[in-house]
C-alpha cells in the first residue's frame, strides 16, 4: 500500500494514522496505556476489504510519559490532585492541563526558587488555569496539615534534586516515605500515585530502595502496585512506580 504514515498524538490517546493511497484507507489505533494499542480502521463503503499497515503499534512510553498516561487515565475533572515536587512545573503544568475547570492542583516544594519557576511556568503556557493552583512552600511530608478532609484524584511524586540547581537538596527517604503514607491515606477509589525515582545521584539509591519497599509492601486487596523500568538503559535510568487505590 502506497502511503504516508502520519502520527497525531494527545495525552492518553496516540494515533500512527496512515492514509493516502487513491483508494483511501485509513487506519489508526487507540493507545491504551503501557503500550497496549486497539486497532481500528476506516475504508470507504463499497471499497476493498479493509488492511491494516501496521494492525498494531507498539509504543514503549518514557518513564515520564508513562508516569502522564497513568495519571491521566485516572483523575477526572473536579478531582483534587498534588504535585509533590513541583521542580520547574512540568507535572505542575501537565496536571492543570489535565483536570477540569472544577479541578485544583496543590503543589509543594522546599525550594521557593522551585515555586516561583512553576508560577512563571503556568502564567505563560496557562494562565487561565492560575486559580486552579495553590503552590505552597512546605515538604510533602506535611502535605496532610494543608489539606482538608479531602480525598485526592492522583499524587506526582518526581524525586530528586531540582535540574540545574542545588543538587544537595534532595528528596530523603524517610520524608518520602512519610508523604507516600499520606498520599495513599488521602486517596480516593481509583485515584493513583505515581513515583519517578532516581539513583544516579548521592543517596538516589537508598531512596529509590526505600520507595521500592513502601510500594511492595502495600496491602493488594486496597491497593495495585506496578514498577515500570527499561532494563537495558545505561547511567542509571529512573524507575516509574505507579499504585491504584482499588476502585469500590
Ligand atoms: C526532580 S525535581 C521535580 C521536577 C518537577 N516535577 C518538574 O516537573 O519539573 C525534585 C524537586 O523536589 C523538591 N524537594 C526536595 N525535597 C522535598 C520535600 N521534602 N518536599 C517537597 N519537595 C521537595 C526539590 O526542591 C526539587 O525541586
Amino acid at each position: 500500500m502506497d502511503s504516508s504514515p502520519l502520527r497525531i498524538r494527545v495525552p492518553g490517546l496516540v494515533l500512527p494514522v496512515t492514509c493516502g493511497d487513491q483508494r483511501q484507507a485509513c487506519a489508526g489505533s487507540i493507545h491504551v496505556g503501557l503500550g497496549i494499542d486497539f486497532a481500528l480502521g476506516l475504508a470507504p463503503l463499497g471499497g476493498w476489504l479493509l488492511s491494516f499497515p501496521h494492525p498494531f503499534v507498539v509504543e514503549l512510553l518514557s518513564i515520564l510519559d508513562a508516569a502522564h498516561s497513568i495519571v491521566g487515565q485516572a483523575v477526572r475533572s473536579d478531582d483534587l490532585v498534588i504535585d509533590a515536587t513541583v521542580g520547574n512545573g512540568h507535572d505542575t503544568l501537565f496536571l492543570l492541563r489535565e483536570i477540569g475547570a472544577k479541578g485544583r492542583v496543590v503543589g509543594f516544594d522546599v525550594q521557593q526558587e522551585a515555586l516561583d519557576a512553576t508560577r512563571d511556568r503556568v502564567q505563560r503556557q496557562a494562565s487561565a488555569a492560575m486559580d486552579r493552583l495553590r503552590l505552597v512552600h512546605d515538604g510533602h511530608e506535611a502535605m496532610s496539615s494543608h489539606l482538608d478532609d479531602e480525598t485526592l484524584g492522583a499524587v506526582m511524586f518526581n524525586l530528586g534534586y531540582l535540574p540545574g540547581d542545588d543538587h544537595s537538596i534532595i528528596t530523603e527517604p524517610e520524608t518520602t516515605c512519610t508523604a507516600l503514607n499520606a498520599s495513599a491515606n488521602l486517596l480516593r477509589s481509583g485515584g493513583v500515585i505515581t513515583i519517578v525515582a532516581y539513583s544516579g545521584h548521592a543517596g538516589g539509591e537508598e531512596e529509590l530502595q526505600a520507595v521500592e519497599a513502601w510500594v511492595a509492601s502495600l496491602p493488594q486487596d486496597e491497593f495495585r502496585a506496578l514498577s515500570y523500568r527499561f532494563i537495558n538503559q545505561t547511567n542509571d535510568p529512573p524507575r516509574l512506580f505507579a499504585v491504584e487505590k482499588h476502585a469500590e
